[in-house]
């Protein structure tokens, strides 16, 4: 066996850990761009690596020994991150099962891995922060201190054991070296950070319009409509039902009108059918996955039977993005890519036999090793081909599944969840996870998919998601309705008015996606990114911060109005009532119905917007809020703004508040904002005083 050890940066260590007989090799999916060993490094003292028995006859000989790298706790060393996950933020004295699988309806704690693998995990102990990356796409296990609580162990079951340490030391440069390693999430567009609503049983245009009305009547904000598998013919990707959906590009127009955009879904599995072109075609070229035996390999999704593409092939992935051309030139705005793990009914929910060959165009790979490849593949294929087809324009990629590096091609929502109160109280440690392994673009069906919604629950979860990267409200075929509407009132009045502070928020959520698309900072951010040195915050996952001034606490439990929150260091303002509080501190929060527990940093300006039904409406307000405390730490934040759309200009502007002005600085940068009021509105004692200020430098007095 070889050990090598190289360091990158730094910060950064690689180890390639090869068995016998197999040369080293660092090709990566997940890794975006060219690495150069800065130097080359001993082998760490006290970690084993060991080679171990394969796993018995057949294909085990192809796949190669599993491998195993252990190594010492640090003292006190405790786990978070690891992707996609059940249960609560912190993953000390666990397993980590690194397999993506389309899980049983109701996602316990009893369930570890779901649809992606980010096998990443981030660590601290004594407040030094570190990350280790595996980056193997077949099957990954990671022991966190679980087997034996002073060691942490590593283990691939096919191909080499590629990692990479990054020693901080803090969260931040973790993630922001993790991030250049793997990739950032591009920047979105502005409409992508609007309110979304998707259901699974909408079959035809009329139920889809009746939806968009429903938004428009009651003026309840909404940007972007789905259509789930309903909208195909026969669920054929690529295509729309004749009947149902008879004039695909008028109806997508009519609600463009109306400033909705449209996002359809597009699963990997091909129909077999030799009257459909697509099949055809990717047959021909020899795009699609075969068997050990060298047919199509071939199992029943919901268009019956069906092959699927080899994301592995550059050529297939071309093939698969320009296929998309179909949907964007009837007008859709972006695509929703699912049952990629890939997903399959023949045995129900399996995924593809470890020997399923990936031809690759000219270098085969078994899918047992690079199955968790196959969402991200499929991802990148989608990317990559609203890239080309519509250059002017930032595409919007949606994936359930993916492996490290799923950031750069897509957001990830996190599948079927249930609508439990369990599952709105889950979201908020995975979606918290996710923004720790890289994926800052992330969230879950709102209202929860599987089972019944009801009134409050619905209200309570749109209560949290509308402070989340991603928010759609999504439901499966044959659950009551979950539009915000559905319940009545009070929860209908709820779900407006939060929707609306979500549009009031969106130049502040837009510079924390800028600032993530530059450092890989997450949106969603637990506290102990920011408070890595107070242990309270490591626990602290029912809370979260929107990036790096507003702190949010939902109600996760029927029935009450209040709860505990931890607000760490610093001084904190209570949004509605204007209190001021000093963390570090334990506070009972009232949080009724309609007032969520939202604190601001004191002295961080907070750019709103006016509120407005969709994104496409114009902008005459800019109001940068400030919870003014004279006693508080000075706080400078960047205002930064672009046309939300595209890859023209930008500009920044730096707003300072301190105990005697609110200092704005004047923009740089050659982006120009349609004419608009820009005002300053400083909150003290709960009374706010407005100050309008031009687009020039400005300097107001609080004395
Ligand atoms: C599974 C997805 O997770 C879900 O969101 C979708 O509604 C169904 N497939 C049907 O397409």
């Amino acid at each position: 066996m070889t050990v090598e050890v190289a360091q990158l940066a730094e910060d950064l260590i690689r180890v390639g850990f090869f068995p016998p007989g197999r040369p080293p090799d660092y090709r990566s999916a997940a890794v975006a761009g060219e690495w150069e060993p800065l130097a080359r490094l001993e082998p760490p003292g006290g970690v084993r690596f060991e080679v171990l028995e394969p796993a018995g006859a057949g294909i085990g000989d192809l796949l190669g020994p599993p491998l195993r790298v252990v190594m010492p706790r640090r003292e006190g060393e405790r786990f978070f991150g690891c992707g996609e996950r059940t249960a609560g933020l912190e993953k000390t004295g666990s397993r980590q099962i690194f397999w993506n699988y389309d899980p049983p309806e109701g996602h316990t704690a009893s369930l570890n891995n779901l649809y992606t693998s980010i096998p990443f995990v981030l660590s601290l102990a004594g407040g030094v922060c570190r990350g280790v990356f595996v980056d193997n796409p077949g099957r990954v296990e990671m022991d966190l201190a679980k087997a034996d609580p002073g060691e942490v162990v590593y283990e691939t079951a096919t191909g080499n054991l590629v990692y990479y340490v990054f020693t901080g030391p803090t969260p931040a440069a973790v993630l922001e070296r993790y991030t250049e390693l793997t990739g950032r999430v591009g920047l979105p567009p502005l409409w992508a950070l609007g309110n979304q609503q998707s259901r699974w049983g909408h079959v035809s245009a009329d139920e889809v319009r009746s939806v968009a009305d429903g938004f428009r009547s009651r003026g309840i904000p909404c940007d972007v409509l789905y259509l789930d598998i309903d909208y195909m013919d026969g669920f054929r990707v690529f295509t729309f039902d004749e009947e149902r959906f008879p004039d695909p590009a008028a109806f997508i127009a009519s609600l463009a009108e109306d400033g909705f955009r449209v996002v359809t879904i597009v699963d990997p599995g091909v129909k077999v059918d030799l009257e459909y072109p697509v099949y055809v075609e990717g047959r021909e070229r020899g795009y699609y996955c075969r068997t050990f035996g060298d047919e199509e390999y071939r199992n029943v999704v919901w268009p019956g039977l069906c092959a699927f593409p080899d994301f592995t092939n550059p050529a297939a992935r071309e093939w698969w993005g320009d296929n998309h051309a179909a949907l964007l030139d009837l007008g859709v705005a972006g695509i929703w890519c699912d049952m990629n793990e890939p997903s399959l009914f023949v045995p129900a929910q399996s995924t593809m036999p470890a020997d399923v060959v990936h031809p690759g165009g000219g270098e085969p790979r078994l899918h047992a090793q690079v199955h968790n490849l196959y969402g991200s593949g499929m991802a990148q294929a989608t990317r990559e081909g609203l890239a080309r087809l519509r250059p002017d324009r930032r595409p919007f990629v949606i994936s359930r599944a993916g492996f490290a590096g799923l950031q750069r091609h897509a957001l990830q929502w996190t599948g079927d969840n249930s609508s439990w109160w369990e599952h709105l109280w889950m979201s908020l440690p995975q979606l918290q996870n996710l923004g720790l392994s890289g994926m800052a673009f992330c969230g879950v069906d709102c209202g929860g998919f599987f089972g019944d919604s009801n009134g409050e629950l619905l209200a309570r979860w749109t209560e949290a998601a509308v402070f989340q990267p991603f928010l759609r409200n999504h439901s499966q075929m044959g659950t009551v309705p979950q539009e915000p509407w559905a319940f009545g009132e009070p929860w209908e009045s709820i779900c407006r008015d939060m929707l609306l502070l979500r549009m009031r928020l969106l130049p502040y959520l837009y510079g924390a996606f800028e600032e993530a698309s530059r450092t890989g900072a997450p949106v969603m951010r637990p506290l102990l990114f920011e408070w890595f040195e107070d242990e309270v915050t490591y626990t602290a996952d029912d809370e979260f911060m929107l990036g790096d001034a507003l702190l949010v606490a939902p109600i996760t439990r029927p029935g009450i109005e209040h709860r505990h929150v931890y607000l760490p260091a610093g001084t904190w303002v209570h949004w509605w009532t204007g209190d001021v509080v000093a963390g570090p501190a334990h506070v009972l929060a009232h949080a009724p119905l309609g007032r969520p527990a939202l604190y601001a940093r004191a002295n961080a300006a907070i750019p709103l917007w006016p509120e407005r039904m969709h994104t496409g409406e114009p902008v005459d307000r800019l109001t940068l809020r400030v919870f003014a405390v004279p006693s508080a730490d000075v706080v400078t934040r960047e205002l930064y703004e672009d046309a939300g759309e595209g890859f023209g200009p930008s500009s920044r502007r730096s707003v300072t508040v301190d105990a005697e002005a609110v200092r704005v600085s004047a923009p740089v940068g050659a982006f120009a904002p349609a004419p608009r009021v820009v005002e300053v509105e400083v909150v003290r004692g709960g009374a706010a005083v407005v100050t309008e200020i031009g687009d020039g430098a400005a300097e107001i007095t609080l004395r």
